[in-house]
């Protein structure tokens, strides 16, 4: 099964190098995988890397690698039994939804209680506003892609209302199923909804005030921290969301994307 996939791998890097003016390029993550022989490597350097500077053709068979491979840590993830008391309480993995070849992917902490009923992250009333955020950005939820740092729902006692955040080792054991995802879609802007998906992203614990509003780098990928939703539903302050849509507005000038009189002038 791995000679195979060996052989695409190695003709399609012979291809770019026969057919384009610079070396073929794999992340460091995904040639670390492929040391291991870690089949899943294998669609990673293909699906990431090898295609950039090809053909619309060799494109569009980058987004199908890009499905392949996210189905196959879907798998993985909906089998996961590392933090064994949230297999045990969980209703369904929440693995991520939208475009797998997004240039605009936001991270948000771990599903709620209507995530973890729906299977999808940011359907409930925080979802309801992120979803509102995305389509004011002239976006459909279908464009980008949304995931957690936790795949899992955090369990809260029996009886108990509300949600809990991730704890700092639920965040780490669950990590690695992110970095894969990012691995793959390969964003050209990463969104970070709050501090607890700073802290699982990039292990920095620090106030929402020194980190929001200005970019960061994730993997060099340019990431933007911002309030995560659930906080403007907490605050309505005007102040507080008009941060938030600039912020959005930066992001969309870094993605070089139209900015109308009405978005400049908008208020969440
Ligand atoms: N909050 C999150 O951080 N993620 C969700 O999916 C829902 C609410």
């Amino acid at each position: 099964m791995r000679q195979p996939a060996l052989d695409l791998v190695i003709a399609a890097l012979e291809m770019i190098r026969e057919g384009s003016d610079r070396a073929p390029r794999a992340s460091r993550a995904a040639l670390a995988r492929l040391g291991t022989g870690d089949p899943v490597a294998f669609s990673l350097v293909a699906a990431s890397d090898l295609s950039e500077g090809m053909s619309a053709k060799g494109r569009r068979l980058q987004a199908r690698d890009k499905i392949a491979s996210l189905s196959a840590i879907r798998e993985r993830v909906r089998a996961c039994t590392k933090c064994s008391h949230l297999a045990r309480s969980r209703t369904q993995t929440v693995f991520g939804v939208g475009n797998p070849d997004a240039d605009l992917m936001f991270i948000g902490e771990a599903p709620g209680v209507d995530e973890d009923q729906q299977g999808e992250p940011f359907v409930g009333r925080a979802g309801q506003l992120l979803t509102r955020i995305i389509k004011a950005m002239n976006f459909a939820r279908e464009d980008v892609y949304i995931a957690n740092i936790l795949k899992c729902r955090p369990d809260t006692p029996a009886g108990s209302f509300g949600n809990r955040p991730p704890t700092p080792t639920e965040m780490q054991t669950c990590r690695p199923y992110l970095v894969e995802q990012i691995d793959i879609i390969q964003p050209r802007v990463l969104v970070a909804l709050g501090a607890v998906a700073v802290e699982g992203l990039l292990g920095t614990r620090a106030t929402m005030r020194d980190l929001r509003g200005r970019w960061h780098t994730y993997n060099s990928i340019p990431l933007m921290i911002t309030y995560h939703p659930a906080y403007l539903l907490r605050n309505q302050a005007p102040s507080e969301k008009r941060k938030v849509w600039e912020d959005m507005l930066q992001v969309l000038e870094r993605l070089q994307q139209p900015i109308s009189e009405r978005q400049r002038n908008y208020f969440l």
